[in-house]
């Protein structure tokens, strides 16, 4: 069952950039790199990806008002949002907005989504842009945790995540000097519905190993790794770009796992070049 996110940013013209967000956030994340791009020719889409953000209240809903198999597709849905999942939702808001391609920049299990986009819908990908990205699939006790931590948030809510941030979320220089991001990051994870976290935390449990995949992606990728990410390591990074024929990486200092917000400028600046070198290229 697709869908289709009904709360997404949608914001200036030109080439198509998709924005897809990572967990436990929503499409908030990506503001400066839309009031950015948005003023420099570039359509930014950012979705909500299921159950997340605000369309966290839609799983319900559906839930709520149909009975039989509606009722039971729905439930399965609110159990589970699979990365294959995501990704159908987001090709067809693209079809709703009408836009054939598209480059498709995900953090983290957006990252995962866009493994997936490429290789469900590989014609409607002009570029990637990966951000915190990881290509090996869970092992058993990644599996383990994640079961874990779905049943923890159903259990307590998502206070106990908000711990995480100054430990493992964000660069130190971050925690001591930025305290908007800080409060903004936190205000993400508490704002996130626990029963829509629960069913991205099993549908990452669930994600395939994209390691054979790096090397069928032929669209121009660049690979952005926080040097301080204590979640996703600048050698995930490095794994995916020795693989993928026509990447590039580049590491950004004092910056962790939420990169583009903790240094928009420099996040921003080489997002821009990318962009330029992709439509530099293009016949
Ligand atoms: C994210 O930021 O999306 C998460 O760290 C992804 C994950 O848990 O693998």
């Amino acid at each position: 069952m697709i869908f289709v996110p009904t709360t997404f940013n949608d914001i200036g013209n030109g080439c198509a950039v998709v924005f897809l967000h990572g967990f436990p956030f929503n499409r908030s994340m990506w503001r400066e790199q839309i009031d950015f791009l948005s003023a420099r020719g570039y359509r930014c889409v950012a979705p909500d990806l299921r159950g997340l953000g605000d369309m966290s209240d839609k799983l319900q809903f559906v839930a709520d008002s149909e009975g039989g198999e509606t009722e039971r597709q729905a439930e399965a849905c609110r159990t589970i949002s699979t990365m294959e999942d995501m990704a159908r939702d987001v090709a067809a808001l693209m079809d709703e907005l009408k836009i054939d391609n598209a480059i498709i920049c995900g953090l983290s299990m957006g990252c995962y989504v866009a493994f997936e986009f490429i290789h469900l819908f590989p014609k409607r990908v002009r570029a990637v842009i990966l951000c915190g990205p990881r290509a090996q699939g869970p092992d058993e006790t990644e599996k383990i945790n994640r079961e874990a931590q779905a049943l923890r948030v159903l259990a307590e809510g998502m206070e106990f995540a908000v711990a995480s941030i100054s430990t493992k979320l964000l660069a130190r220089r971050t925690v001591d000097e930025k305290s908007d991001v800080v409060r903004r990051v936190g205000e993400m994870v508490l704002s996130t519905d626990p029963l829509g976290a629960a069913a991205a935390q099993r549908g990452m449990a669930a994600r395939r190993d994209y390691s054979d995949d790096l090397a069928k992606i032929d669209v121009p990728t660049l690979i952005v790794a926080g040097r301080e990410d204590g979640v996703r390591t600048p050698e995930d990074a490095e794994f995916i770009d020795e693989r993928i024929p026509n990447s590039q990486l580049i590491v950004i200092d004092d910056a962790g796992h939420l990169m583009n917000m903790e240094q928009p400028q420099r996040f921003n600046r080489a997002m821009l070049k990318f962009l330029h070198s992709v439509s530099e290229a293009r016949p």
